[in-house]
């Protein structure tokens, strides 16, 4: 086992667990942001960069710091190492540069994007981007592609983290598709706009961190923060069967596999469960879901905590002012 302390906090963890995953061990504001990483896909990470920390000393045997920040998710953790994650001004100002980098060629297409509302990207940029783009030159742009009937990639949108690929490669045993060329070529594509058809495609679609891969049956239906999120499940041969239906009334307008907080899915389910049954009788509904983004994604819902603090304070100045000696707290913030 190693001691590690990130932000002031000590955690034990085991020989060999990366600093991003000690983190999240912690939990809360220290966890560094990751698009590339997924803890399911073996070898991802070490892709975007947005995960960097600053290892203040290396091991309780060799104290000296890292000369450079490091990829918190491919950076093993030794026994006595301090790492800085938030509480440094060195570490946030390299993750603004790369939200900056990564948002040199991806669109700003936000308002008509699918993935809007729960965009690791989007996300990212309200958090660490900066206001202003200091870029001048053309960006980069690529005909949409119909991967197969139900996928659509905007490869404009593509931050090339590989997360669709290691699927491809480990989930299925039919991988078609993958990063030709490189350097400011670099495109995934199937080569031929081959269709990627196996049971389990459809999860490069809830691996990509933006909006670049496209559930084609849901495209354009509804910005997702106006749709019911619901955990569900059905008797199914090939997945466990739990999902996730995006419901309007009674419409399924989506299907997607359940996502933990750190948006990673939990259990990857098979294209039948994805698009094939979309009608409410074909799922044992288990409840509302639990929407765990502070994002737009959580706008307009009914566990929005803003709003519940709102109407406490309400009903505190109501008491107060009805004469009962409470003193009021200060108005919550709406976006807190
Ligand atoms: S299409 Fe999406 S998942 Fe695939 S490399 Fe690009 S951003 Fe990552
Ligand atoms: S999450 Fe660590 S480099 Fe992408």
């Amino acid at each position: 086992m190693a001691k590690v302390t990130i932000d002031g906090i000590e955690v034990e963890v085991p020989d060999g667990t990366t600093i991003l995953n000690a983190a999240r061990k912690i939990g809360g504001e220290l966890v560094p942001p990751a698009m590339c990483y997924y803890t399911s896909l073996k070898d991802s990470g070490g892709k975007c960069r947005v995960c960097l920390v600053k290892v203040a000393q290396g091991s309780t045997k060799d104290p000296r710091p890292m000369p450079k920040l490091v990829a918190s998710c491919r950076t093993p953790v030794m026994d006595g190492m301090v790492v800085q994650s938030k509480s440094s001004a060195e570490v946030l100002e390299a993750r603004k540069a790369v939200v900056e980098f990564l948002l040199i060629n991806h669109p700003l297409d936000c308002p008509i994007c699918d993935q809007a509302g729960e965009c690791d990207l989007q996300n990212l940029a309200y958090e660490h981007g900066a206001a202003a783009t200091r870029y001048e030159e053309d960006r980069r742009t690529f005909e949409k592609i119909d991967i197969g009937d139900k996928i659509k990639l905007h490869m404009t949108r593509c931050i090339l983290c590989y997360r669709c690929t290691f699927v491809a490669d480990q989930l299925t045993n039919d991988r078609v598709h993958g990063v030709l060329s490189r350097g400011d070529k670099s495109e995934i594509s199937t080569y031929i706009h081959k269709a990627v058809d196996n049971d389990f495609s459809g999860n490069m679609i809830d691996v990509c961190p933006v909006g670049a891969l496209t559930d084609k049956t849901f495209r354009f239906k509804s910005r997702v923060w106006f749709t019911n999120p619901v955990d569900a499940h059905r008797n199914c041969t090939k997945c466990s069967g739990k999902v996730i239906l995006w419901k309007k009334g009674d419409d399924i307008l989506r299907v997607s596999a359940r996502k933990d907080k750190y948006g990673e899915v939990t259990e990857y389910i098979c294209n039948e469960c994805r698009f094939e049954h979309k009608t409410v009788s074909d799922w044992t509904t288990e409840g509302p879901r639990h929407v765990e983004h502070n994002s737009v994604i959580s706008q307009n819902h009914y566990e929005r905590t803003d709003l519940l603090k709102l109407k406490k304070e309400i009903e505190r100045q109501i008491e107060f002012e009805k004469g009962a000696h409470l003193p009021p707290e200060p108005s919550p913030k709406l976006h807190e």
